[in-house]
């Protein structure tokens, strides 16, 4: 191994947050700094690749800074550098290649490179080491449902090596996608996984009946059911389809226009802000929708929990910080007897900590990347 303590500088840059954290040896957090551009996207509705990419240029060096000063360490005193390779947005995942290669090269230490998806998945184990569980009882089925991605996998581990193969994914759009185009879509700002959350707690979800999410056919580019067995796909498009429909039929535009043109001149609005704004059919109508979502992935995932025999479950990415699908995993897995696992709210979230723990079994099985990698956005964990 390339040193005794581990310590690994991450770096993630692969969609809307800028981030460096420093770890140990995957399971002790000296330092975690998240810059967010949301407020830069926010009036445009969503992420601006062109934007993302600037903003990472300008925070980049003062993010790495503040998390070595935060963790108490020098440039030279970190083991090595490690970086998210993909998926992500190709010129926002190259502001932290590039940086990262310049510093592992100057600094004369190991470059490593991260899938996103394996950082969010060591999110939980490396809350767990840091809470002092360091067994995981196997097989483990994890679920990375983000703005980007809603996938399954069955992880495995050899020794210090994980492997995942993927048992599960979304057909179109990601859940975390949902969540914003549906807050977008009834006037309420970006990003709306949070905000529906919140504002969920106060409708009735019950009030709107949709048809759970159905796969109309199954897909036939993929080979991999008859390979490797039962599939358990997700299909969030048709839902933000049905709650326009809602509008439309229910005369909601106006009443949305109204609300979107209010939010737009608050300045950081508040939940109760977003409430004061939200007549009680669009909170019912926000609480069915989340309701859906959280029962339709729940009910996937157990599926293929039972399929594969999982004793652990790991829930992991930005969705993953929503309270209603926390509560009701956790209820859910108990009643099968299945041990369900979430990072904290902070790590569920993109950050860099997730990505330096991934690395820690790179650095120890000297799996590092050369000097000539680039940046993969279509990256595929496996
Ligand atoms: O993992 P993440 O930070 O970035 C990606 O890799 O995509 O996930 C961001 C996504 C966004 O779609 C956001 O709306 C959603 O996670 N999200 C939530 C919550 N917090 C963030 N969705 C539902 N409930 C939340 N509390
Ligand atoms: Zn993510």
């Amino acid at each position: 191994m390339a040193s005794n303590s581990g310590i690994i500088l991450g770096i993630e840059s692969s969609c809307d947050e800028t981030a460096a954290a420093v770890v140990r040896a995957g399971e002790q957090v000296l330092s975690n700094v998240v810059f967010s551009q949301i407020a830069i996207h926010q009036p445009y509705g969503g992420v601006v690749p062109e934007l993302a990419s600037r903003e990472h240029l300008r925070a980049i060096v003062p993010v790495v800074r503040r998390a070595l000063v935060d963790a108490g360490q020098s440039y030279q005193s970190i083991d090595a550098v490690a970086v998210t390779q993909g998926p992500g947005l190709a010129g926002a995942l190259l502001v932290g290649i590039s940086y990262a290669k310049a510093l592992a090269f100057a600094l004369d230490k190991p470059l490593i490179a991260v899938n996103h998806l394996e950082g969010h998945i060591h999110a939980v184990l490396l809350e767990e080491r840091q809470h002092g569980n360091h067994l995981v009882n196997f097989p483990v089925i994890a679920l990375v449902v983000s703005g980007g991605h809603t996938h399954l996998y069955l992880a495995e581990q050899r020794q210090e090596t994980w492997s995942y193969r993927n048992v599960g994914r979304t057909r179109d759009d990601a859940a975390g996608e949902a969540f914003d185009k549906v807050a977008k879509l009834l006037g309420l700002g970006y990003p709306g996984g949070p905000i529906i959350d919140k504002l969920s707690k106060f409708g009735n979800p019950a009030a709107v009946k949709f048809a759970s999410p159905q796969l109309k056919h199954p897909d036939r580019n993929d080979k991999s059911t008859e390979e490797n067995g039962a599939r358990f796909d997700f299909s969030y498009s048709g839902i933000k389809t049905a709650v326009l429909r809602y509008v439309e039929t229910h005369n909601l535009q106006a009443e949305i226009e109204t609300r979107r043109n209010h939010m737009g001149r608050i300045n950081k609005p508040t939940i109760e802000d977003h409430r004061s704004a939200c007549p009680q059919n669009i909170l019912d109508l926000i609480a069915s929708f989340q309701r859906t979502i959280v029962e339709d992935l729940i009910r996937k995932t157990l599926q293929a929990c039972r399929n594969y025999n999982a004793a652990t479950l790991f829930v992991t990415g930005g969705v993953a910080a929503n309270n209603e699908l926390r509560s009701r995993f956790e209820l859910e897995a108990r009643k099968e007897g299945i041990q369900v696992f979430f990072p904290s709210r902070s790590l569920s979230t993109d950050n860099a900590a997730m990505i330096a723990a991934a690395a820690y079994p790179k650095l120890i099985t000297e799996d590092f990347a050369t000097m000539d990698f680039s940046a993969e956005p279509g990256l595929i964990l496996k």
